[in-house]
């Protein structure tokens, strides 16, 4: 379990620490992230903790607490606009606009191992990411992905006070993960994210293990839905398909934002089937027993613009 502290500067900024221990003694810190100290107090759960030198406050990361985001920097809706989809891509026949997005660290990693949450992005772009998720219809993450971070999937960017409904929509062809129980399950509760689709391979009932077939009842039973698409002779299922099923399914434009297979998958063979890449680099090197991003063969970006804020770059692109 992770421990993050929050400390107090003098100028209405609270910085937020990570405790390596982990289990207490905060002996070592580091500086994630900034936050404006209204948004601050708004959003979390504060739990406690006072040292000698300065008022400090202590929270768990792995229980709900949703960050607010900052405000949008002005140039960021004009600087992504030629790599979102418009209500004309929505006419793309048999697949959706499909945006493929990510954070890295400086030496092309994901996360710091497998299965650990890594926090790579600032508050600045974690706030873009956002407003994307407000111009697509679905997101999709693969099983890998949403085991190991428990993500909540949901769109926290509003405009105007409107808020947008995002489909979460989960790559899980063995039906691992559980619904029940799972952070994107608390936040349905609470209104504030939709039930997801589950992409699975087509196989019948007597093919998948018990606990799948719970998993599977419980979902549906709770709003959710699966979507099945035959698989290819090695189990996999290719991702033309995968689209050709979303946008059979009303999705006009999907998101996807990982993980390490999905990204290098796509990268590798499908430049024919992702209109824009958007990545955000962190300033951060994560070694070499992180995730790493590295399709198996070179691949170029054309029509490529970048972007810096306070602590991260953004590059945007086509793959050519
Ligand atoms: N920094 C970021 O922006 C970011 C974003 C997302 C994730 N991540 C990190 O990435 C890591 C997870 O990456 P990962 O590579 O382990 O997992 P992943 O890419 O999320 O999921 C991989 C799994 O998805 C299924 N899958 C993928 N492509 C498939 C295909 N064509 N056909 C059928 N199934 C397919 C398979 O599931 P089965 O094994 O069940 O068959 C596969 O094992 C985590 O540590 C996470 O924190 C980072």
């Amino acid at each position: 379990m992770d421990l993050w502290l929050v400390g107090t500067s003098s100028h209405g900024i609270l910085t937020i620490w990570r405790d390596f221990d982990s289990v207490g003694g905060f002996r070592e810190f580091e500086i994630l992230d900034q936050f404006n100290t209204v948004l601050l107090e708004e959003s979390f759960s504060i739990l406690y903790h006072t040292t000698k030198t300065q008022k400090t406050w202590g929270f768990r990361s792995d229980s709900l607490i949703m960050s607010k985001l900052m405000p949008l920097p002005e140039d960021i809706p004009f600087f992504l606009a030629p790599f979102l989809p418009t209500s004309s891509s929505s006419l793309t026949p048999k697949r959706p606009f499909t945006t493929l997005t990510y954070a890295q660290s400086l030496d092309s990693r994901i996360a710091a191992s497998p299965g650990q949450r890594t926090s790579i992005s600032h508050l600045e772009t974690k706030t873009m990411t956002h407003y994307l998720r407000s111009k697509h219809d679905g997101i999709l993450i693969g099983s890998g992905t949403v085991l190991a971070d428990d993500p909540g999937l949901n769109c926290r960017y509003t405009e105007n006070g409107e808020s947008h409904g995002i489909r979460p929509i989960i790559l899980d062809p063995s039906i691992k993960w559980d619904y029940k129980g799972s952070k994107l399950e608390q936040l349905v509760q609470k209104g504030e994210g939709l039930p997801p689709w589950i992409i699975t391979r087509e196989v019948g009932s007597d093919e998948l293990s018990e606990a799948a077939l719970e998993r599977q009842e419980y979902l549906k039973k709770h709003g959710g839905k699966f979507l099945h698409v035959i698989s290819q002779k090695d189990g996999t299922l290719k991702w033309s398909d995968v689209l050709n099923k979303l946008s059979e399914e009303g999705i006009r434009s999907v998101m996807i934002e990982g993980g390490a297979k999905i990204i290098n998958d796509l990268l590798a063979n499908s430049e024919e089937l992702v209109d824009s890449v958007i990545i955000t680099i962190g300033p951060v090197f994560l070694g070499s027993q992180g995730v790493q991003v590295s399709p198996s063969s070179e691949v170029r970006m054309k029509d490529v613009a970048w972007w810096s804020g306070i602590q991260d770059s953004v590059v945007c692109g086509r793959l050519s």
